[in-house]
């Protein structure tokens, strides 16, 4: 059964609306007003709790001397992400484990120069199309559009410079749910073949409640395919440590998008059941990873789009149960729900270990796996997909959340 191409991308604006711009820390403090008396002299203090808030430092220095900033975003109970304004790029993420210890659980670097060198998407944004489009083309309104051919004869997450490789424009900002981050940029008629001015705003909030929440929103003067996504590689037993293989999944999906050769769908929405790729009920990722399954073969492991079960009576725009992982040894464990119809889950079967990360570990294969929300790949080639194309005056929306905990 096709489903519905009408999904929208609809959340309230008010939804995602935020409180005030332009701030450059969010962390603030009150003057006194100038007639109060003296001050009491202040006891001594215990050791401060965290302070919730916003702090920006230098993440180095591209190749033409543009300086690069990385943002630090701080919780109530200490939980910190860090992003950078080069390709919207998460960098470091770090959250409790069950004896309370926080451990940095997404792969990445140091220093943008790192990024620049050799990075496969390693926490960034991608777009303007996350994942594939088919030979690289697609036909919209009777005129076909060649895009740029990155991965072999398809695009693959943009093209050659897609916005994990832009530098975006970095504002903190006041929310009430925690410090926030927002990432704009501009995409031009043309880039890497696609119609239409894009703009698109990008805004992470680290909450009280420990969870990541990116807000996207874009407009297009024209008519365009717009699918944009967040390629965090997650290792919840701490970046570099081990494969992922013991990891524990649930992914509430009924139904993939099976694959071709390329990793193009073929259009079907087919059964999970009966497949490795039936992770209705928890199941360790590397159980059936080596399958001899063909999809399995295809994809090196895991590497595929599952259509997220849509509640019954739930509209479109609101947040779906995606998935949930836990990791029995540390017990950290992270939920994702998102407003999208499609997650691909990818277990990094590319990752060879020659790239090493930030506390100079190699990056090893299946040593991370990214969660990434999204439409269908290929949608633009694709009638029973729902459709991707954004319109002038209807503007792109889409939330996911990612919420960490842990399982004692
Ligand atoms: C894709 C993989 C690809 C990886 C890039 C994933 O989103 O599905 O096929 O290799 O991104 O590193």
């Amino acid at each position: 059964m096709p489903i519905s191409t009408a999904l929208p991308r609809l959340l309230p604006l008010a939804a995602l609306a935020v409180a005030a711009l332009g701030v450059i820390a969010c962390q603030s403090s009150t003057p006194a007003p100038a007639d109060a008396p003296p001050a009491a002299p202040t006891p001594p203090v215990a050791p401060a709790a965290p302070k919730a808030g916003v702090t920006k430092s230098s993440f180095g220095t591209l190749a033409d001397g543009t300086a690069v900033d990385v943002y630090t975003l701080t919780n109530a109970h200490g939980v910190e992400m860090r992003a950078t304004n080069y390709g919207a790029i998460i960098v470091s993420l770090k959250v409790p484990d069950k004896t309370g210890a926080l451990g940095d659980v997404v792969l990445g670097y140091n220093k943008v120069d790192d990024y620049v060198k050799d990075s496969p998407y390693f926490g960034a944004i991608v777009g303007r199309y996350g994942n594939r489009i088919g030979g690289a083309r697609f036909t919209l309104d009777g005129k076909t559009y060649q895009l740029t051919a990155n991965d072999g004869v398809n695009t693959l997450h943009g093209g050659l410079k897609g916005f994990d490789k832009l530098l975006w424009t970095a504002t903190p900002v006041t929310r009430p749910d925690g410090a926030a981050l927002q990432l704009s940029l501009t995409s031009k008629d043309g880039d890497e073949g696609y119609p239409g001015t894009l703009q698109l705003t990008v805004t992470y909030t680290l909450t009280d409640a420990n969870a990541l929440v990116i807000d996207y929103l874009a407009k297009t003067d024209k008519a365009t395919p717009v699918n944009v996504t967040s390629h965090s590689y997650f290792n919840l037993a701490g970046e570099g440590v081990g494969t992922i293989d013991g990891h524990v999944m649930q992914i509430h999906a009924d139904k993939y998008t099976p694959v071709a050769k390329g990793l193009i769908p073929t259009g079907e929405l087919a059964s999970v059941e009966g497949t490795p790729l039936d992770f209705r009920t928890p199941t360790a990722i590397g159980a059936r990873i080596a399958s001899t399954h063909p999809q399995m073969v295809l994809g090196g492991g895991y590497d595929h789009n599952w259509v997220t079960n849509w509640p019954a009576g739930m509209a479109a725009d609101k947040l779906a149960p995606v998935l949930r992982v836990t990791e029995p040894t540390t017990g950290r464990t992270l939920e994702v729900e998102s407003t999208e119809p499609g997650v691909q889950f990818y277990t990094g079967n590319f990752l060879d270990g020659h790239l090493v990360g930030k506390s100079n570990r190699p990056y090893v294969k299946r040593g991370a796996f990214c969660v990434e929300t999204q439409h269908f790949p290929d949608s633009p080639n694709q009638p029973n997909f729902p459709s991707t194309i954004v319109k002038p005056g209807a503007d792109y929306q889409s939330r996911t959340v990612f919420r960490f905990g842990v399982d004692k």
